[in-house]
């Protein structure tokens, strides 16, 4: 029998369709390409390869499945069940899980008839107070352990947690530890002035053994683990996120230094556990609260060496001149994290535009005072949101079709260059324009 005909007759006893069908960006029902759906059934058959499904299972690429506004989508016959996906982490249970072992992802799957998304309970962990210590003037240092004594889930220097007041208000806070520790999240907080209500409601009800709850661990400054040399460059509570990455720079004798400015002395959060981590790769400039007597920034940022990446944490005003004097750095290069929008920040004259919620089949009109995020939530759509300044990336919001005017601080250029997110926080579109969002 030749190699053709054996495999005419060769019989699969699983079908998976996936829908790879692309449609225009600007697509009301978008699709399942605009939503990633190439590169994972890509990844579903190199998955199926390593686990030798080859002879049983036949995993084909198809057209339009007709449940766009869900998608991507894929079907599995014999039995017929459809699901929705959106990560490997998804395609790996559903390998495992359906296609293996025969029981069905109850929590992926779709049902006869379903024309929206159930939406997924945000997930949240309960930590307790270990430790509180003044860590300068106006910051304190905590230290939070899981409440029933388990590891928490595990986090990589830059991440930040939100921890949820009773107030109902949800503050972002970088993660001050060593990411190698697995049972303890180690957290700065500030007292703001003026005040928002978060951190002083934080400061004041927190002590040793209050609980509180949090989201997971999130990553919007992550390092660049390819970058030959780090320069790190930290203004007060910015220093955060750099003792994470010196904890592990250091474990991996990476090429790094860290610029740490303050006023003075006292005003500096976190001193101890840098000058423990960074050693002599730290140089710390106060300037008296003259800006113009701290960091001699043009001389530190003047010639990038090959490779160097440059990452900036603190005030807007320091991360804006970190910008500016690195504006000749290669694309990717620069990477910055600012906790709160300059006071005299230029706000863009606003216009009107619409949204078409592509899982709901909705259009909703954003008036030139309002956000997004307001409009979703008004029509009764909800959406997580945090610091609504376009600071933290809590409300990033998949865009499947239109052009938006990008404000936030949280996608680098080449993201907004592939435009395929955005804050609804904060961003908007230009007069006229209809943003299709994955909503
Ligand atoms: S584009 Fe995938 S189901 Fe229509
Ligand atoms: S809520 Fe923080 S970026 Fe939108």
């Amino acid at each position: 029998m030749s190699k053709n005909q054996l495999t005419s007759k060769r019989h699969y006893d699983i079908h998976v369709f996936c829908c790879i069908n692309e449609r225009k960006s600007d697509h009301p029902r978008g699709s399942c390409s605009a939503r990633g759906a190439g590169e994972l059934q890509a990844y579903m058959k190199v998955r199926g390869k390593e686990l030798k499904l080859g002879k049983r299972v036949r995993i084909n690429k198809s057209g339009c499945l007709d449940r766009c506004e869900l998608g991507p989508v894929m079907v599995i016959y014999p039995e017929g069940i459809w699901y929705h996906y959106q990560s490997r982490e998804d395609i790996d249970e559903i390998l495992e899980h359906h296609v293996i072992g025969g029981k069905l992802v109850q929590r992926l799957m779709l049902q006869p008839g379903q024309s929206a998304l159930t939406p997924v309970e945000p997930q949240r962990i309960e930590l307790q107070v270990q430790k509180v210590k003044e860590s300068c003037n106006d910051v304190c240092r905590y230290d939070l352990v899981s409440s029933d004594g388990q590891d928490l889930p595990s986090f990589t220097p830059g991440a930040h947690i939100d921890l949820f007041t009773e107030l109902g208000l949800r503050r972002s806070y970088s993660l001050a530890g060593d990411p190698a520790v697995r049972n303890c999240y180690v957290l700065g907080i500030r007292r703001e002035k003026p005040s928002r209500g978060g951190s002083e409601w934080l400061l004041d009800h927190l002590s040793v053994g209050d609980h509180v709850s949090a989201s997971l661990p999130a990553n919007n400054f992550p390092l660049d683990q390819q970058a030959n040399h780090h320069t790190l460059i930290a203004g007060g509570i910015g220093i955060t996120p750099m003792i994470a990455m010196g904890h592990l720079l250091m474990r991996e004798r990476a090429s790094c230094h860290l610029h740490f400015c303050a006023p003075d002395e006292r005003s500096v959060p976190f001193l101890d556990e840098a000058r423990d981590i960074f050693d002599d790769k730290l140089t710390l400039h106060f300037d008296g609260g003259d800006p113009t007597q701290g960091i001699d920034l043009p001389s530190v940022l003047k010639d990038p060496s090959l490779n160097e990446h440059v990452y900036v944490c603190g005030p807007p005003g320091l991360v804006a001149s970190v910008r500016a004097q690195a504006s000749h750095w290669p694309p990717g290069s620069v990477h910055w994290e600012q906790f709160s929008v300059a006071p005299t920040a230029q706000t863009k004259s606003n216009e009107a535009f619409s949204v078409w919620l592509s899982r709901q089949q909705v259009r909703l009109d954003v008036p030139p005072d309002q956000s997004i995020l307001d409009v979703v939530r008004g029509a009764g759509i909800e959406v997580e949101s945090s610091c609504e300044d376009g600071l933290c990336g809590c409300c990033r919001t998949r865009l499947l079709g239109g052009v938006p005017e990008h404000r936030d601080m949280v996608l680098t250029d080449s993201d907004k260059a592939i435009g395929d997110e955005m804050m609804i926080c904060i961003s908007r579109g230009k007069a006229g324009e209809t943003l299709v969002l994955d909503l």
